[in-house]
């Protein structure tokens, strides 16, 4: 039995791995701490709140008094961490929340962890969930990003990601903590917040508003669904070797605009509209910095851990579209007031 503390379980993927955590490992004790920030949301764990093991704390993981007192109180010996500032529009709009939690975040709860677990870390864990961001931007020829490619991170919000992938590292190399670092490729799936890709063309399309590709639409992502991530981690942490770094990603490139074209093609077929959702399709301006391609070689997942992706693509975005049909209501409860601040500083009050 083990006793977990997930950090921004309230997200999107942090809220599918508890869900995915429960249903594997009931026995198991999964205490979730969230600020609860625009990106979080209770609702997204109504299934599993009354789980025996499960325990909701609402509390920032830049407070070292709360999670002192959690590591005390619930004999912590998993922490995997999910919470962070997640979108990188948002991080370049305005970048100071992200360094304080992605990196004084991540600081606090390595020093919560070292603290508690001196002297017998042998049996713990710390997972640290990180991103393909942190390698920066890739030319189209070139091989996937290994877990050996040097960090360039070309946002505030990979560079925030990447400061706090290294101090992973260092308390690792310096106090012999047993750390794992995470690096995924771009999730979909449900529960995902509408500001992402994904989603937004989605929600957009339905409610006949522009659908806005970035550029020329010709950059590169490689998408995962959220479930396979969270099996990943699991993989991870089940069998990773303390000190190691994991590159998770789907085998699946895709440029943005072929995606784009495909969901609007998927829900005219789903949901027919007057017309077909490609005429929404609008080109805007690029993203600042905007990374050409992201693309994950993961085959040390696949060697070491015997992990591989479960779901392929058309079948995962299905259910993605579906659960979003299903669920509209979900989408309008969380695009609250600072929702729509945000959209209409990023693609302009006509956008609305
Ligand atoms: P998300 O934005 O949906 O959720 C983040 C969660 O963290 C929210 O519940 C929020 O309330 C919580 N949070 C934010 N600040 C906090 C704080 N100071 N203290 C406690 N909780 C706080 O993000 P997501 O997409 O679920 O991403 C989760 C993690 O996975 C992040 O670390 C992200 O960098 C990483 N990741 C995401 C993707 C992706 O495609 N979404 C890919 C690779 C890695
Ligand atoms: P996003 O979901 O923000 O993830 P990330 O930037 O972390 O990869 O964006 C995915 C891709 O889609 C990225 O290349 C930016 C692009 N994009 C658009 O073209 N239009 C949009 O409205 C959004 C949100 C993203």
């Amino acid at each position: 039995m083990r006793r977990l503390l997930v950090t921004g379980g309230a997200g999107f993927i942090g809220s599918n791995f508890v869900r995915y955590w429960i249903s594997c490992y009931p026995d198991d004790r999964v205490v979730n701490l969230d600020a609860l920030t625009y990106a979080g949301n209770l609702e997204n764990l109504r299934e599993i709140e009354t789980a025996p093991g499960y325990r909701f704390v609402h509390g920032d993981i830049t407070d070292r008094d709360c999670v002192d007192r959690l590591f005390a109180e619930e004999a912590i010996d998993t922490v995997v961490n999910f919470a962070a500032e997640s979108h990188v529009d948002r991080s370049i709009l305005g970048p100071e929340a992200f360094i304080k939690t992605n990196i004084q975040g991540t600081f606090v709860l390595l020093e919560a962890a070292r603290a508690a677990w001196q002297g017998e870390a042998q049996d713990r864990r710390f997972l640290h969930v990180s991103t393909d961001e942190v390698y920066g931007s890739l030319a189209p020829e070139a091989a996937a990003f290994t877990e050996q490619h040097r960090y360039a991170p070309n946002s505030p919000y990979s560079a925030s990601k990447a400061a706090s992938d290294h101090l992973v590292r260092a308390y690792h190399k310096t106090y012999g903590m047993p750390v794992l670092t995470t690096n995924c490729s771009n999730n979909y799936g449900p529960y995902q917040f509408p500001e992402k890709l994904i989603p937004l063309v989605i929600l957009n399309a339905l409610e006949g508003k522009p659908v806005p590709v970035y550029g020329d639409g010709m950059n590169i992502r490689d998408w995962l669904y959220v479930d396979d991530h969270c099996s990943g981690i699991d993989a991870v942490l089940a069998d990773g070797r303390p000190g190691s770094v994991y590159n998770i990603g789907g085998n699946n490139e895709w440029h943005n605009i072929d995606i784009i074209t495909l969901i609007c093609e998927r829900l005219d077929n789903l949901q027919p509209g007057q017309g077909s959702y490609q005429d929404l399709i609008t080109y805007v301006k690029d993203r600042p910095g905007h990374d050409r391609r992201y693309a994950m070689d993961a085959r040390r997942m696949q060697t070491e851990l015997g992990w591989t992706p479960q779901h392929d693509f058309p079948e995962g975005l299905e259910e993605t579209l579906k659960w979003y049909l299903d669920n509209l209501e979900w989408c309008d409860r969380v695009r609250t007031g600072e929702y729509r601040k945000y959209y209409a500083t990023q693609y302009g009050e006509e956008a609305l």
